[in-house]
């Protein structure tokens, strides 16, 4: 079970998100990032957030820590932004805080060098998750003292918006092509034969335990949290089984900005052929 804090201070919103999470101190006097039960995305993309980012962490990707935070909504009253003050209105209770990193930058694909066997291991594991949201546009990674953390899991998991089409997503193929790492020659094959056998459905049983029962509960057509819980299960190990045949890496699309060799040194670019 993930641990249990209680927010004590909002201290700012993170305007970027689309979800308006906020920076928020807690009991423990640590800083997370908060995501809020009453925005707009619900609860769902919280759930997701906690599936995926434990699983990730189990498979040995950095994920900053995630809590469990409680809120007593009277934190926000001098807060001076109406919308601010109405989010944490509709959050009374639980809601998910992840540990802030601070100093991180935000992932630069021009300016930060990734293995290809790193990049093959997100890239896997995104294509595991449905995980739309690592694009070159909004590539959701994190640079924190010269490490690549993987931040942002809200929207995968896309099925779970629809039930009946959880079971034919394993076969639904993940197209790579404009993913942040797609320039590092990611190593998708030794991902896969690493990562692929250890998601089995103990390792998912586990993750699917740090998911709290109030975010599970009253999901239509389930009797109960256990039974959403297996269905998660059986949907990703049937997935993890075949997934990387379903990964394309095409063309990106035209429009993103290239990694000129001599970028990173300085150097200027010489095209192949040129005089030394
Ligand atoms: N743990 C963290 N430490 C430091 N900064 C963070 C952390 N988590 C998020 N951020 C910053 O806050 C921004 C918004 O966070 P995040 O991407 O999780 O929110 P979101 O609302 O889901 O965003 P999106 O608009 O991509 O859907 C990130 O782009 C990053 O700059
Ligand atoms: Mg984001």
């Amino acid at each position: 079970m993930l641990r249990e804090t209680f927010a004590t201070r909002y201290v700012t919103p993170l305007r970027e998100g689309g979800s308006l999470p906020g920076i928020v101190e807690a009991d423990d006097l640590g800083t997370y990032v908060m995501k809020f039960t009453g925005a707009g995305q619900g609860r769902k993309s919280l759930v997701a957030e906690v599936i995926c980012g434990e699983l990730a962490r189990r498979l040995g990707l950095r994920v900053p820590e995630l809590v469990r935070m409680r809120l007593d909504p009277v934190i926000g009253l001098g807060e001076p932004d109406q919308e601010v003050q109405e989010l944490l209105k509709a959050s009374g209770g639980l809601n998910l805080g992840m540990d802030f990193l601070p100093g991180s930058l935000g992932f630069d694909p021009l300016a930060y060098e990734v293995g290809a066997a790193e990049a093959g291991r997100v890239v896997w594991f995104d294509a595991l998750v449905n995980n739309v949201d690592r694009s070159w546009r909004n590539p959701n990674l994190l640079v924190w003292h010269g490490d690549l953390w993987l931040i942002d899991h809200g929207a995968a998991l896309i099925w779970h918006h629809n039930w009946p089409t959880a079971a034919t997503s394993a076969a639904r193929p993940y197209d790579a092509s404009d993913h942040a790492l797609a320039p590092f020659a990611p190593d998708i094959a030794s991902a896969a034969g690493d990562l692929g056998p250890r998601v089995t459905e103990e390792l998912l049983a586990s993750v699917l335990a740090d998911v709290p029962d109030e975010w599970l509960d009253g999901e239509p057509g389930f009797d109960g949290p256990g039974a959403v819980r297996a269905a998660y299960v059986t949907a990703l190990a049937a997935r993890a089984r075949t997934i990387a045949e379903h990964i394309t890496l095409g063309a990106p699309s035209h429009d993103r900005p290239s990694r000129a060799p001599g970028w990173l040194t300085g150097r200027p670019h010489r095209e192949s052929g040129a005089a030394r």
